[in-house]
Order: structure tokens, then C-alpha cells, then sequence
């Protein structure tokens, strides 16, 4: 079992180790009862999820006397809003759960994001730990504290950094995941080895098959390198206020994207395409070379993610949408491009007609 540790701030003992391999979900139990981090545990899922795993989980947790609960919601990012906040604290009131409880989010992202807010607030705080069931869960949202849900004036406005206990990272249950939420997960993996680790780019072209076909051994090692990369970065700037900006490499045009299309276009082809622009962008502004830029641009196609900007989104509006992007400082946007591979820089002034024209030529 890989076992890799977020080192966070000591005195208010908010560290905490990510647990990853195949079927360790038998085991999960155990850990959990020997950290003992409640005298009682509550399971929250989606629907899909739930009916996939959740009676299995509760019973490997009564089978280690670990009182338990199980709480599922409708599936789906729709569901991230106050709404399923407050129908899930109401249900949380009326079981009787109190500070001597914890919550364990068994899920993806919006399972994640949910339950992580709800433990952040729900009687002052209550402890939580991550079981993340998607690939974008378990080498991203699961690790580094944030939290929230959806408001009607866009996406993540309403929540906490606040760090799990615990992560739990089973690769067994990406046998059940869909192609379309793999690739989602992929993209940031791509993401990590093109911002910190050129080996794990390496293993990306390498192992661009047995990837796809969810090889475990394979699969280990990239989330096991994913995990180490958002956790390192985590650790030197858990708020977010300088270096985890990095994180946002190809996100800032592929969440325009993502926007533009009415978000029929998934995250992970967003990303992707969003990559190789600010790969483009580097290269244009005299940082990147063009072999480098072209390195990206093969593994993103070999890998089977999108590689051009479909014609049904306009230009004129991902543009836009880059302007009222909530990451943005003032009027400045905090586009992240590369100097090599490996070394990421900020950048807050790209002259419009070089994103018109790399959009363009993206067709
Ligand atoms: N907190 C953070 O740092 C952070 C980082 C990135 C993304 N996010 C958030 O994460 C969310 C996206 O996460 P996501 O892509 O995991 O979405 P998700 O939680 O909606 O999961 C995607 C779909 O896959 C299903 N699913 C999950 N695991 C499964 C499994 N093992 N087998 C079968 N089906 C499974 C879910 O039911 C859902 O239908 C967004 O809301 C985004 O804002 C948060």
C-alpha cells in the first residue's frame, strides 16, 4: 500500500495521510477504527455511487463495531448547491449525529465537496474523511481541504478550506467508472506531469494503453505521483493564495470552454484543449520550445482527450467568459504558462489578439 502524508500545520494537527491501492476496502475499517476518529460514522454518497458500494462499505464498517449510517443525494454536479446542504444536515439532525461523529464522503468530486462543507460547518465542525470513487477525486478534489458548493452565480462561491482526517484512495472502484469521468481524471494527471514531473509524462506516453485499459500496477503508480504533486503543493500554500495557482494550469481557457459550450463540453476535454493553448501561448511568447509544446500536444491526442476547440463555441465568447472568471484578480487573469516542461510561471498580461489567435488557430 502506498501511503503518502500531507504535512500541514502541526500545532493545529491538521496533517493527514492518503492510503492508495487496489482492494484495500476491506481494510479501510480497520484503519479507520485504529485512528479513531469518532465514536460514530456517517457514509454520504450519490445515487450512483451509493448503490454501487453503499451497503458493502457500511457493512465492512459495522463488521469492525464501528456504528454507521449511510445518507445518499441524486447524483450529479446539479445536486452541489444549499439545497442538498440542508436536506442532508436535517437528515444528519434527525439521526442524532453530534460532535462525536464523523462524516466519511464516498464519492467523487461533488460528493467530496459536499461533505467536506458540511463537516466545516455542521455543529461548529465535525471531522471528515475522504473516500474518493472518480479518478478526478482520487488525484485532486479528495486531497487539500477544499470544499463547497455551487451558488446560482457560479460555481465553488460558497465554502471552506477544511481538511479531511483521512484519505482513502481504492483503485478497485475505477473498474465501475465511466469512460467520459476517466478521461475527466486523466487530464489532470497529464496536468501534474506537465507542471512538476516530466517521468510521469514519460510514463503517460509509455503506458497510453494500458492506462486506457485500467491497468492497476500502471494506474498506482500515476495516482500515487498525481497525489505526491497536489499534496506537496498543498502543504507549501494550503489557501491557495500563490503557488497552488499552478494547479490551474490549462484551466483558465478550458473553464471558458467549458462555460461557452453550455457545459456540454466535459471538464477533461476542456482541460485539455485549455492545455495545449497555454502550451501555445508559452511558446508564442518566447518561453516554451516548440518541441516541448509539441511533446504536450501528442500525448493529449495519443491519450484520446481533445486536441482542437470544437466549431460550435465562438471565440468572441470563451474570451468573455475568461473575463468574469472567478479566479481572476481585478482585471487581472492569472494565466498560467510554462518556461519548460516542469516549470510553471503566473502571468497576469497576455495581449488579447495572442488568445484570439491561439483560439483560432485551435480549430
Ligand atoms: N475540492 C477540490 O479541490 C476540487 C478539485 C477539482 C474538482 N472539484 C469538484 O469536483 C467535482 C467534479 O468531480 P467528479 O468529476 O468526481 O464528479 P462527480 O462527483 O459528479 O462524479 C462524476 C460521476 O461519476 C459517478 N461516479 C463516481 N465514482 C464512480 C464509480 N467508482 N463508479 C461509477 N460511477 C462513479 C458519479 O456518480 C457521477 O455521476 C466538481 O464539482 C468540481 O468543482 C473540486
Amino acid at each position: 500500500m502506498k501511503k503518502i502524508r500531507i504535512n500541514l500545520d502541526r500545532r493545529s494537527n491538521l496533517s493527514y495521510e492518503i492510503f492508495i491501492e487496489s482492494n484495500i476496502f476491506d481494510r479501510i475499517g480497520l484503519l479507520i477504527a485504529k485512528k479513531n476518529v469518532a465514536k460514530r460514522y456517517v457514509v454520504i454518497s450519490d445515487s450512483n455511487v451509493s448503490s454501487l458500494y453503499g451497503e458493502q462499505f457500511l457493512e465492512i464498517l459495522r463488521g469492525v463495531n464501528l456504528p454507521a449510517d449511510l445518507i445518499e443525494f441524486p447524483a450529479g454536479e446539479t445536486s452541489k448547491n444549499i439545497d442538498t446542504v440542508l436536506t442532508i444536515v436535517g437528515k444528519l439532525i434527525e439521526i442524532g449525529v453530534d460532535r462525536s461523529s464523523a462524516l466519511i464522503a464516498l464519492g467523487g468530486g461533488v460528493t467530496g465537496d459536499i461533505v467536506g462543507f458540511i463537516a466545516s460547518i455542521y455543529m461548529r465542525s465535525i471531522p471528515y474523511i475522504q473516500v474518493p470513487t472518480s479518478l478526478l477525486a482520487q488525484v485532486d478534489s479528495s486531497i487539500g481541504g477544499k470544499t463547497g458548493i455551487d451558488l446560482p452565480e457560479g460555481k465553488n462561491l460558497l465554502g471552506a478550506f477544511f481538511q479531511p482526517k483521512m484519505v482513502f484512495t481504492d483503485l478497485q472502484f475505477l473498474a465501475t467508472l465511466p469512460d467520459e469521468e476517466f478521461n475527466n481524471g486523466l487530464a489532470e494527471i497529464i496536468k501534474y506531469g506537465i507542471i512538476d514531473d516530466v517521468d510521469l509524462l514519460h510514463l503517460l506516453e509509455t503506458e497510453g494503453e494500458a492506462i486506457r485499459n485500467r491497468d492497476v500496477a500502471v494506474l498506482e503508480e500515476i495516482i500515487g505521483r498525481a497525489c505526491r504533486i497536489k499534496g506537496g503543493i498543498v502543504e507549501i500554500d494550503e489557501k491557495d493564495e500563490g503557488i497552488r495557482r499552478i494547479l490551474n494550469f490549462g484551466h483558465t481557457l478550458g473553464h471558458a470552454m467549458e462555460a461557452a459550450s453550455g457545459y456540454t463540453l466535459s471538464h477533461g476535454n476542456a482541460v485539455s484543449v485549455g492545455m495545449i493553448a497555454a502550451a501555445k501561448i508559452s511558446e508564442k511568447t518566447k518561453h516554451l520550445s516548440s518541441g516541448e509544446r509539441d511533446r504536450i500536444e501528442k500525448i493529449i491526442k495519443n491519450i484520446g482527450l481533445l486536441h482542437k476547440i470544437p466549431g460550435s463555441i465562438k471565440t468572441d465568447d470563451i474570451i468573455s467568459r475568461m473575463k468574469t472568471d472567478k479566479k481572476k484578480e481585478g482585471n487581472i487573469i492569472h494565466f498560467v504558462f510554462l518556461k519548460k516542461l516542469g516549470v510553471p510561471f503566473i502571468n497576469g498580461s497576455v495581449e488579447k489578439d495572442i488568445i484570439y489567435q491561439t483560439i483560432e488557430e485551435l480549430r
